[in-house]
């Protein structure tokens, strides 16, 4: 099998799942957290990852919302970890070894490789979808260009 190959069927499995998350998320009485809740089990359950979920932006640090996987910190403060240089900088960032990325905070000594990407709100960062892996390597531009096209739809 080609790369291209293999990079097809990632990208196909996003597609679906886009729709599937579509669908969860047109019905009335939207809730933001109810809204992460299932985003983040979509994304889970479809890929099987160690850890999916969010972190909201509540005053000047980021505190842990709805995810899937084992108990994590509550607390990120701004610039801190991956997921508070992600807000701190406003891109999406790919971490392909968590060892090599400076302040890395290591909630689950399992996660070898990680993905943050800013959710905004009125053009405001609003939260960060953290995805964490038990593999190296495991997120790439494919994963960015999907989770965040998910994201802009909460
Ligand atoms: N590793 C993250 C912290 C969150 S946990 O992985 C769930 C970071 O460095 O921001």
């Amino acid at each position: 099998m080609s790369i291209s190959q293999i990079e097809k069927s990632k990208e196909e499995r996003y597609q679906s799942l886009i729709k599937v998350i579509e669908s969860l998320l047109c019905g009335e009485g939207r809730d933001i957290i109810a809204d992460m809740a299932n985003v983040s089990a979509a994304i889970h359950s479809e890929f099987g990852f160690w850890w999916t979920g969010f972190y909201r932006v509540v005053g000047n640090e980021l505190v842990l919302g709805p995810f899937q996987g084992p108990v994590a910190c509550t607390r990120i403060a701004k610039g801190r970890g991956v997921c508070g240089t992600s807000w701190a900088q406003e891109r999406t960032i790919i971490v392909p070894d968590v060892d090599q990325f400076p302040g890395h905070i290591a909630c689950s000594s399992e996660s070898r490789s990680e993905i943050v990407v800013p959710v905004y709100s009125n053009d405001e960062i609003a939260a960060v979808l953290d995805i964490d892996s038990q593999y190296l390597n495991t997120f790439d531009e494919i994963d960015a260009k999907y989770l965040e096209q998910i994201v802009s739809m909460l």
